[in-house]
């Protein structure tokens, strides 16, 4: 794949304050393509604050983020196009079936071959026989599957994940890492807050602290 080595996603000088409490001090790192960036630290730190500035859902106060060297503003479809993020925040269509969605996803963003790629998909995060579900009938950590295979079944250059270890057992992290590896491999680049160290030690390139920068 063509930018391996090149930065595709830069966070520059970026600050973020609730009232008097300044959550990032002007936080500066890049992701690269093929790269992992693990963002780390205790609870409260600013790893999800982070995140939203990068994906879009918080404006920071300052600073800059940029993909491919453009300002990354969330509205714009190219944008849209290159993120996969999964959040706390991800919701489901309550009468649309676990196939459903991703079968959805895969339409929405062309992809060739959606009914193998979900049908794969769907093997893949143990989720065969809870294909026709609805997603109020998950266990939470079948819930959380979906939301990753969500992210997972559409093409992206990045990967944004919030604590994506959440609620998964020990297979699914083991498979987790093994996905955020074949992200690295096929030229992706991932950004993903965790408390997980074996995860971060298996996937990370380069850690980020939002809690140790200071302005
Ligand atoms: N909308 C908000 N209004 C006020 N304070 C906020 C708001 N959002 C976040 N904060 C505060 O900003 C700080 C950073 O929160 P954030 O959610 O980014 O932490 P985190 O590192 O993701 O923590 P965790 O490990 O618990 O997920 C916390 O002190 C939090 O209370
Ligand atoms: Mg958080």
């Amino acid at each position: 794949m063509g930018g391996h080595g090149q930065p595709l996603l830069q966070v520059s000088g970026l600050r973020r304050r609730f009232g008097e409490h300044e959550v990032l001090h002007g936080l500066t790192f890049d992701v690269r393509a093929g790269q992992a960036v693990a963002v780390v630290g205790p609870n409260g730190s600013g790893k999800s604050t982070l995140l939203q500035c990068v994906m879009g859902i918080q404006p920071p106060d300052s600073g800059s983020v940029t993909l491919r060297g453009a300002p990354l503003v969330e509205s714009d479809p190219a944008v849209r196009a290159e993120l996969a993020a999964v959040d706390d925040s991800v919701d489901f269509f309550p009468d649309l079936s676990v196939a459903e969605h991703l079968g959805l996803l895969a339409a929405v963003h062309d992809v060739p071959d959606a009914d193998a790629v979900v049908r794969a998909l769907l093997e893949e995060v143990g989720l065969t026989e809870q294909r026709n579900q609805l997603p109020g009938t998950l266990s939470s950590g079948q819930r959380r599957r979906l939301a990753l295979a969500s992210a997972f079944v559409r093409p992206r250059s990045l990967l944004l994940l919030d604590e994506p270890e959440q609620r998964l057992d020990g297979q699914g992290v083991d498979w987790l890492i093994g996905r955020l590896l074949d992200e690295k491999a096929a030229g992706g680049a991932v950004l993903f807050a965790s408390h997980h160290a074996g995860l971060i030690d298996a996937v990370a390139d380069a850690r980020c602290e939002p809690g140790r920068q200071s302005g």
